[in-house]
């Protein structure tokens, strides 16, 4: 009887899986696997790509989407992209932004924030690496996400390099077939291609590079405090383990006499 139902319970179990992995199999996503620097309890991001990244930001994605939540001075952040304060300041310098007080456009100061979207379709991306997983299941679990991260740069450069360069119409809009976007069609064309921006290091600049740097940018952009969290994280640990020591040993030390005379 008692097997009967365990049976019962872990074929409906069995069952319940099943249906939410069709379920999460609706899209059929690619997500590739990128090592990031900033992964794992030590990771840390690299402030050479938060610069490239930066730099292809500026140059090509910038032309649609916006930053509306990272302020121009952040770009001197140390754990950041770490620029120079001058370069800082030059770069915000050459941003013209809306002051509504002026009522007018003005070159961007320090304190301000990048524009928003430039597209009105294409969304802000300030904080897009913290609003999509990359990797889900299995079965709903979502053990993957322990294992590989939450995934949300692996979305961005999966997405930038996703394109099989399939197109079509759809009530007026232009889509492009993607193995990384949910549904499989994007209405963002390819917007990377190989050496489109040169860098001052002279780093490699193919395709999939830049996206790896853009997408480790825009993480930086979503957790800018990333490596302060990390830091303080990896001191708890440190902590507690000595914490727990002590407290065995003072543990052992309160009980010593009690159990003596037995
Ligand atoms: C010509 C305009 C244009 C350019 C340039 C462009 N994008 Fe997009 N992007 C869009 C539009 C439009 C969408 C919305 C697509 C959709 O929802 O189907 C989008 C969507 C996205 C998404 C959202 C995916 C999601 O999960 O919702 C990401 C991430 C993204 N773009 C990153 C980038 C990056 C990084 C660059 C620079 C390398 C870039 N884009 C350049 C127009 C652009």
């Amino acid at each position: 009887m008692i097997k009967k139902t365990l049976l019962t319970a872990f074929v409906a179990l069995g069952m319940s899986f099943g249906t939410t992995a069709v379920l999460a199999a609706g899209g059929e996503t690619h997500i590739e696997d990128y090592d990031f620097s900033f992964e794992g309890p030590f990771g840390k991001f690299d402030e050479n790509q938060l610069q490239r990244g930066l730099k292809v930001y500026t140059e090509v994605c910038a032309a649609c989407h916006g930053l509306r939540q990272v302020a121009f001075r952040t770009l001197a952040d140390e754990g950041g992209p770490n620029l120079p304060e001058d370069q800082m300041k030059a770069y915000a310098a050459e941003i013209e932004v809306f002051d509504k007080e002026l009522d007018d456009t003005r070159s961007a100061k320090p304190s301000d924030k990048f524009p928003g979207s430039a597209l009105e379709n294409a969304p802000d991306l300030s904080l897009m690496a913290k609003a999509r997983a990359g990797f889900h299941g299995p079965h709903g679990l979502g053990i993957n996400q322990i294992v590989f991260g939450m995934g949300g740069p692996e979305h961005i450069a999966s997405i930038l390099t996703g394109y099989t360069g399939k197109e079509k119409e759809e009530a007026g809009a232009t889509l492009y077939e993607n193995t990384a976007f949910p549904g499989g069609w994007i209405a963002m064309g390819p917007p990377l291609e190989d050496e489109q921006v040169e860098f001052d290091d002279g780093h490699a600049n193919d395709m999939v590079s830049m996206a790896e740097d853009v997408s480790a940018f825009l993480m930086w952009t979503a957790e800018p405090k990333m490596m302060a969290r990390k830091k303080l994280g990896v001191l708890s640990v440190l902590f507690l383990s000595f914490f727990s020591v002590l407290l065995y040993l003072t543990n052992k030390r309160i009980w010593a006499p009690v159990k003596r005379k037995d």
